[in-house]
């Protein structure tokens, strides 16, 4: 189904998670990639299904006024970006509006205290590591849409660093699989990948987290970031993280007061909260992907900690997440932050507060 298809007119209205245009055809939904909101484009449907299809771009007749020239010569073609053709400011309004309208949609929350979102300083050459491919005589990135290798000299979104890596590695004719190519040392654990908006998203939790609190609980710790960035304003610390890898980092320059569990944070977290005066705790929740297990999501409402810090890589579990807390807590502020230039991925901080039960029964 691709050629005999017709080339239809399109108008773009939005753009959807995963960074494609959003746009209707004989009252279905077509997504259309590189396109942006407003812009009229000719495209030809690629894969129907029941309730929407996929299209691929053909020409833009009409473009918007934010449409730029993509910096890397891969960009279409390579699945690693998607916003290339579309000028920073707009990417940052198009993923902040996305968080707002899903905490909205899916979290059914009423009112959603939106801050701005934080820009990375370097919108190219950001990233401290990326994964290559090596197969066929090709070395680089999975082709967007397609399980083929798109054959990669350079990175746009790469650290200049790990683009001199690139280099080496096509030049030492390695055999075939996956490399990582790193900045710097690391280990086989998580680490984020964008060192200045790092640095933002830490100076953003620290400046949040309530002063005064007797216990921090970082859940999903990783090496010991957050723990160890505001260590310095909780009499204790308690990381829990399931990497040994990343444990035994975090244990290595402890305070007295910082201590770390290797585990599930769901096994691990209930113990933690039973131990220490709700009142006077802070949770800081740094989930994967797929957000909280039911479980945890539990523990915080039967604990009931005073504070909770959630910072997520996506939006749809947030919003989940943030709909089964919000029988306890209030939603402070929700910040989003651009961790992932030209890309579709958004980070986003999530403030919450116990609700005060005093004040609900006095208004209700
Ligand atoms: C998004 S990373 C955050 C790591 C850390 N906060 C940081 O910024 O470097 C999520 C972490 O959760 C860990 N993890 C995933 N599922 C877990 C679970 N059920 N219990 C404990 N840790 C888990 C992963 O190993 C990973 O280190």
């Amino acid at each position: 189904m691709t050629h005999s298809q017709p080339v239809l007119s399109l108008t773009v209205h939005d753009i959807a998670f995963g960074g494609k245009g959003v746009a209707r055809h004989d009252g279905k939904v077509l997504f259309v990639p590189f396109t942006i909101p407003g812009e009229t484009v000719t495209a030809r449907v690629v894969r129907q299904k029941k309730n929407f299809g996929e299209a691929e771009l053909v020409g833009v007749a009409e473009e918007s006024p934010d449409r730029v020239a993509p910096a890397c010569p891969y960009f279409g073609s390579c699945g690693g970006c998607s916003y290339q053709h579309i000028a920073y400011p707009r990417q940052l309004a198009i993923k902040a509006a996305q968080v707002e309208q899903t905490l909205r949609r899916v979290g059914k929350l009423a009112h959603v205290p939106m801050r701005p979102i934080i820009p990375a300083p370097h919108p190219l050459g950001y990233r401290n590591r990326i994964r290559v491919h090596v197969a066929n005589g090709v070395t680089g990135f999975f082709a967007h849409g397609g399980h083929h290798l798109v054959d990669v000299e350079q990175c746009a979104l790469a650290a200049p660093v790990v683009n001199k890596a690139l280099r080496d590695l096509r030049h030492a004719g390695v055999g075939e699989g996956d490399y990582s190519l790193r900045a710097k040392g690391g280990g086989p654990y998580f680490e984020q990948t964008n060192p200045e908006v790092t640095r933002e998203l830490l100076a953003l939790v620290e400046a949040t987290a309530r002063r005064g609190q007797a216990l921090l609980a970082d859940a999903y710790c990783g090496a010991g970031l957050f723990a160890k960035k505001l260590a310095a304003h909780f009499e204790t610390v308690i990381g829990i993280e399931e990497n040994v890898s990343a444990i035994e980092k975090a244990q290595r320059a402890t305070a007295p007061h910082e201590h770390y569990l290797q585990g599930d944070v769901g096994a691990h977290l209930g113990e933690v909260l039973a131990a220490h005066d709700a009142a006077r705790t802070t949770v800081l929740l740094d989930p994967p992907a797929t957000g909280l297990d039911a479980r945890v999501t539990d523990l915080l409402l039967a604990n009931l900690p005073a504070e909770i810090l959630y910072v997520s890589c996506n939006p749809g579990t947030l919003a989940r997440d943030l709909a089964a807390l919000s029988r306890s807590y209030d939603l402070a502020a929700v910040t989003p932050l651009d961790m992932f230039p030209q890309t579709a991925e958004i980070e986003v901080l999530a403030h919450l507060t116990l609700r005060d039960a005093r004040s609900e029964k006095l208004s209700s």
